[in-house]
């Protein structure tokens, strides 16, 4: 450097082109790059300067020291009074785009439905459930043993055609009760038993109120002294909690070769209360399943003494339960998933 009036026509030139540059700057970020470029101790106009110093004739040193390191501070501050001003403005530009307008109504979430069968079987197991029912649940493909002929339902017994049957081969079948499920655990366990078995069973049948595949609730209970009122009572408030309060049971004589005596349950109408309507067509009563006295040749087979034991059991129809309940009147449409159908029955 020649002179001190060199170096401030130098220092002068610089600033003239720092206040042009800011002229273009536009951001917090451009201010940062154009800082970083200008403080440079190697290529930047202000930093190069600081370097120089060391080849500055001493008499100079000073002098030339102040002077850059004016120029050097107010280069500093208006790089700071710029990256503050767009700060400034890129913060209100954020909070503008990130703001969050708490007065608009709320996203209603979309939530899934159960089924009406899952509905009615979780109602049930809860049911019998807090009565000291213990689940057993049992297998789809059965022996046809465990199906019919430990069921008092041997080959040649006329009651093997009240139920068309999927066999898979001689010995094996789909089983069209969960009642089978009740010699595996009378032939497991002595009693005292108190079960429920849900499940799927399968029938050859076909039509508004029948599928080929549907789904049970089996009950049983074997104990000293259990008896038909037994049965009563606990169907009384089984249907009273899945229906309403106000129903209640009747028991009509029947016919299963694995109960004596047999019956079939009525409920008295929830829609009409007894009046006569199309749902009960004009009886008052709806017939919603099977049940009776455990055959004791049923409890013999299993090992259990029927001299000192009884026990009632009862076939629930889960889909006969779920469309009487919820008023439909298509089995088929509890097989379609059709969600117009499965968001009316929300519960
Ligand atoms: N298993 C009978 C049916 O499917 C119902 C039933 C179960 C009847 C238990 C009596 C006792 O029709």
């Amino acid at each position: 450097m020649a002179d001190l009036n060199e170096l401030s026509e130098k220092l002068n030139g610089i600033k003239a082109e720092i206040k042009e540059e800011l002229n273009r700057l536009d951001s917090s970020k451009s201010v940062f790059e154009y800082r970083k470029l200008i403080f440079d101790s190697k290529t930047g106009k202000v930093g190069s300067l600081m370097r120089e110093m060391g080849k500055i004739p001493a008499e100079m040193k000073a002098e030339y020291g102040k002077r850059v390191n004016e120029v050097k501070t107010w280069a500093q501050n208006v790089f700071e009074e710029m990256d503050e001003k767009f700060r400034r403005e890129e913060m209100k530009l954020r909070y503008a785009s990130e703001k969050i307008d708490v007065t608009m109504p709320s996203m209603k979430p979309k939530h899934g439905y159960l089924h009406p069968n899952t509905l009615v079987k979780n109602q049930t197991v809860d049911i019998f459930g807090s009565m000291g029912f213990e689940i057993y649940e049992g297998t789809e493909i059965e022996t046809d043993y465990y199906n019919f002929t430990a069921l008092n339902t041997p080959d040649d017994h006329p009651a093997r055609d009240m139920q068309d049957t999927f066999y898979l081969s001689d010995k094996f079948l789909l089983r069209t009760q969960t009642s089978a499920g009740q010699i595996h655990v009378m032939e497991a366990k002595q009693p005292p038993i108190k079960i429920i078995s849900p499940g799927k069973v399968f029938r050859s049948d076909d039509d508004a109120t029948h599928s080929p595949m549907f789904s049970q609730m089996e009950g049983l209970v074997v104990d000293k002294g259990i008896t038909l009122c037994d049965l009563k009572g606990m169907l009384d408030e089984f249907v009273k909690k899945i229906f309403a309060e106000d129903v209640s049971t009747r028991l009509r004589p029947s016919y299963f070769p694995f109960t004596e005596p047999s019956v079939e349950v009525d409920v008295s109408c929830f829609q009409c209360h007894g009046k006569g309507c199309k749902l009960c067509k004009g009886t008052g009563w709806i017939e919603v399943l099977g049940a009776g006295v455990v055959n004791k040749k049923v409890l013999e087979g299993c090992g259990i003494d029927s001299d000192v034991y009884s026990g009632f059991a009862f076939g629930i129809g889960i889909e006969r339960i779920a469309m009487l309940k919820y008023g439909i009147n298509n089995i088929k449409l509890l097989f379609e998933s059709d969600l117009r159908v499965l968001e009316q029955i929300a519960e």
